[in-house]
């Protein structure tokens, strides 16, 4: 029987309960037992529901991770846990002299998602709190602070567009956008990843990326660290520099929610402004393929776009940034090139028609709650409510019917379970409350 809207709010708010760790959510007890970045943003707005104090101190407990660069690394390993890996001792970032003390990360970043997660926050009772404005006062700079990392640090050739360097920093780790980059990557030192995986070991591997691309990210990880985490010498080296539509889409709709907050507690980000207008301007020049009329990412090492559709494509919907004929085009592939019929469900991470296309592995064709809640509100901004109104049911429809998993099933109910990967994910949770909490686009 599918859940009511209560039975999902009260089983939401339990998976959060469950998942809390003293200042902190793991994403899953089960397959991630840190704190995540990206995971963290949007878990807080699930928190701001529920237990709104705790929304504050997820966002504070990850922002203690942060580099003295302004970087936000991608995991914060708070506690140790010798059932993960990459773990700290691969990451070895105490390498660089930018790295904090107080607590063990990663060595590279994820999407920017607080400047939008906490204007949410805001409309939620956690903006009620007595401390709001003093946490947003506190908050809002080191926000800034990542957002000036990324632009003097990832941006080489001053375009407004910042690079990712690695799959894990584009948060849809094994699209098969990154293909071409990944497979060209040749080596005789790759790890002996299939005896050091724990992810394959407590999901089904068809789920997971295979090990040959798992060589390769770990290859990436070992050159950063031998390149002490320099991001001069990374970007000269490395052969993944990629300027990835996801990235630079959530970064301008972080701005705006920043620079909207920072108003409300006298705070003014100038030189960002500017860096954000060339962003929504390069963004609509450099990723737009008029072939294809769709957003594709851009290969930065090898000067060459990347022309695979996937969910990260629709993104500048959710930042605003779209002219009326794009934002009508990109309706048509959601509709057409990412369904084969009626009773799929919205929104596949990789269109139906790409060679890459696989409905149950990772990032290459399941739905993913939190790229369907920025596209919910994305076509809302475009005016296209019977289109977000569409992806919101089918998302809460997904979860009703099968649980709070990591990633589902695009294709029609077959009778069996669409869930996929970690049961009891966070962030599936999290914005699930937020859907039924509060109907007001962002
Ligand atoms: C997976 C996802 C990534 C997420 C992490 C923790 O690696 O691909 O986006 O942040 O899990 O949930």
């Amino acid at each position: 029987m599918p859940l009511s809207d209560a039975e999902l709010k009260s089983r939401a708010a339990a998976v959060l309960d469950e998942n809390w760790r003293d200042g902190y959510t793991l994403p899953s007890a089960r397959l991630y037992p840190f704190q995540w970045n990206w995971d963290a943003g949007f878990i807080a707005i699930g928190w701001g529901h529920h237990r709104p104090e705790r929304a504050l101190e997820e966002v504070r407990s990850l922002f203690r991770a942060q580099w003295r660069t302004g970087l936000v690394p991608h995991i914060a390993f708070h506690r140790p846990d010798p059932h993960y890996f990459p773990g700290p001792e691969i990451w070895r970032v105490e390498r660089s002299p930018n790295a904090p003390t107080r607590v063990r990360t990663s060595g590279i970043t994820q999407p920017p998602v607080f400047g939008f997660a906490l204007e949410r926050l805001a409309a939620s009772p956690a903006g009620h709190l007595p401390e709001w404005k003093p946490f947003l006062a506190e908050i809002l700079p080191k926000v800034a602070a990542f957002h000036r990392y990324l632009y003097h640090y990832r941006d080489p050739q001053g375009e407004g567009l910042v690079y990712v360097q690695h799959n894990w920093e584009a948060g849809t780790d094994n699209s098969p956008t990154w293909d071409p980059i990944l497979d060209a990557i040749q080596s005789d030192r790759f790890r002996d990843v299939a005896a050091l995986r724990q992810d394959v070991k407590r999901v089904a591997a068809g789920h997971r990326p295979p090990d040959a691309h798992y060589q390769r990210y770990l290859h990436l990880v070992d050159l950063f660290a031998e390149l002490n985490y320099d991001d001069r010498e990374i970007a000269a080296q490395s052969p993944f520099l990629v300027q990835d539509v996801l990235f630079n889409s959530m970064l301008v709709r972080s701005h705006q929610g920043l620079a909207r907050l920072g108003r409300t507690v006298g705070l003014e980000f100038r030189d960002l402004e500017e860096l954000n207008a060339r962003t929504v301007a390069a963004i609509n020049r450099k990723l737009w393929d008029p072939a294809r009329r769709f957003y594709v990412a851009y290969d930065l090492r090898n000067e060459r776009p990347l022309p695979v559709r996937t969910s990260s494509g629709f993104m500048p919907l959710f930042a605003g940034i779209c002219p009326p004929e794009r934002a009508a085009a990109l309706a048509e592939h959601l509709e057409h090139a990412f369904v084969r019929g009626p009773d799929w469900r919205l929104c596949p991470s990789t269109a139906v028609d790409e060679p890459g296309f696989d409905p149950r592995r990772y990032w290459r064709g399941p739905v993913w709650v939190n790229l369907n809640w920025m596209l919910g509100h994305g076509l809302r901004r475009a005016g296209r409510d019977a289109l977000a109104a569409r992806v919101r049911a089918d998302t809460l429809d997904l979860v009703r019917t099968s649980g709070m998993y990591e990633y589902f099933d695009p294709r029609p109910p077959d009778g069996g379970t669409a869930g996929l990967g970690a049961d009891r994910f966070s962030w599936t949770a999290s914005l699930c409350l937020d859907w039924l909490a509060n109907p007001a686009p962002l």
